[in-house]
């Protein structure tokens, strides 16, 4: 099966601590963002330490419907050629199960000075508006409207303004960016999202001759340059990726390094993680993680960056259910991020969630092996975690979900003891 193929099965025979070490792939999120940002020439880019992840498939595809040539290099190299960018409103079924391939938007606007997209699917976690980008590029002068289902953007030229998100939004921020790399003047973008992934488009973009600076805080500053140039640009670590590694050593009391991370990115994560008493330290630039006989529990708030990450909310809360007494979770990024919770329950986990955003978890619990589905790429991740601590055979259907965020995550776990098989 490819990342790509919708539905699979992961079976998981838990209760195998896990010992070794996993290497983590490219940002699936950094890598969405370099795509858009590749639409700005007409020169190469090329994109080192690129994931072979479901989404990173699917954002080729938007881009070879507007005319741009997507072609793997190597195993992780992909070069993209927008030369021949010939549409500038990708078709709606494409858009339709990625989040990501929103950022089109400002960077068809800002290189065809017009561009025309869907509301872009993605996970179901909560409301996922979209009013920071819309506004964000109408403040650059240009005229946003709907027409039926797209959103339409145009402008001759975009000016540079300074625009205040409402919310810090990643994509929202991104979009920002690629519009007003090439506005006339300068925009700042005051309220800006910090996460690395942004900071990790300012790095291509400004690789590409754009002058960008702030990005990692929460005002970015952007002096539009005329022209840009194609360049070459290696995608930054998964932090995610790191975390759900550390958890997968951890909750099956195991002793895992992980390598290739950019531990600065996961300062958060990496301190509550230590609040659970699990053994960390870092070793040449590699996490390694020795799993605690007795975790702690803790309470955690998920928040933008450089808070704990939300991506790495429901990998935590695997972990939880495996630590002493009671522990909190607050979604504070997203409004509906805990419907993983029910398939966690059919493992044994003791969790009651209060509202949409909080889960109170009881532990320790003994997780039995279960039938459940992976909801999300993250839901799924934390499925596959708890599974390896549970008694006996968890079976995760719709694994596809996991395989658009994680490159061959079974190959990965498996290398370190995991008992584990595809169908
Ligand atoms: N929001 C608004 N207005 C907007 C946009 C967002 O109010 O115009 C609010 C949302 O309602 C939400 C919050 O902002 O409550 C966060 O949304 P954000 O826009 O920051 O998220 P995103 O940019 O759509 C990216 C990642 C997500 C990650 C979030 C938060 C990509 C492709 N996706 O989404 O990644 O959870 O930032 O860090 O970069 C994942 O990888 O599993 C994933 C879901």
């Amino acid at each position: 099966m490819t990342a790509e193929s919708k539905g699979g099965t992961l079976l998981i025979e838990g209760g195998h601590p896990l010992r070794g070490s996993v290497h983590v792939s490219g940002s699936k999120n950094a890598t969405l963002g370099a795509m858009a940002a590749a639409l700005l020439v007409p020169d190469d880019c090329v994109l080192e330490n690129v994931p072979q992840i479901g989404d990173v498939e699917q954002m080729a595809r938007v881009l070879r419907s507007l005319g741009a040539a997507v072609q793997w290099q190597d195993a992780h190299q992909l070069r993209i050629n927008a030369s021949d960018l010939h549409d500038s409103s990708p078709p709606t079924e494409l858009v339709g199960n990625l989040r990501g391939s929103f950022l089109v938007m400002g960077a068809l606007l800002a290189r065809l000075g017009e561009a025309a997209c869907s509301p872009p699917g993605g996970d179901v976690i909560g409301q996922r508006p979209i009013d920071v980008h819309l506004n964000g590029l109408a403040a650059l002068g240009a005229d946003v409207s709907q027409q039926g289902d797209k959103f339409v953007a145009s402008a001759a030229r975009l000016t540079g303004a300074t625009f205040f998100a409402d919310y810090p939004s990643v994509l929202g921020t991104q979009n920002m960016m690629l519009a007003g790399v090439t506005a006339e003047g300068t925009t700042t973008v005051v309220n800006a999202a910090a996460e690395p992934e942004v900071q990790g488009l300012a790095g291509i973009l400004n690789a590409m001759g754009g002058r960008i600076s702030g990005a990692g805080t929460h005002t970015i500053t952007i002096d539009g340059v005329r022209e840009l140039r194609g360049t070459r640009y290696r995608i930054i670590p998964d932090r995610l990726e790191v975390g759900t590694y550390a958890i997968a050593g951890a909750i099956s009391q195991g002793e895992v390094t992980v390598r290739g991370g950019c531990l600065e990115h996961l300062t958060s994560f990496l301190s509550k993680m230590r609040e659970t008493g699990v053994e960390l330290h870092e070793e040449d630039g590699a996490l390694c993680v020795e799993g605690a006989a007795a975790l702690k529990s803790i309470s955690l708030q998920a928040l933008p960056y450089p808070g704990l990450a939300t991506d790495l909310q429901a990998p935590m809360a695997a972990l939880l259910t495996q630590a002493h007494g009671v522990s909190y979770v607050h979604e504070r990024v997203f409004d509906n991020r805990l419907l993983y919770v029910s398939e966690l329950r059919k493992m044994g986990a003791e969790v009651v969630t209060t509202g949409t955003t909080t889960a109170i978890i009881s532990g320790p619990t003994p997780l039995v092996g279960a039938s459940v589905r992976a909801l999300d790429v993250r839901a799924g991740a934390a499925l596959i975690l708890a599974a390896l601590a549970a008694r006996g055979r968890t079976e995760i259907s719709d694994i596809y979900h996991v395989d658009r965020g994680y490159e061959r995550i079974d190959e990965k776990l498996s290398n370190m003891g995991a008992v584990i098989e595809r169908r």
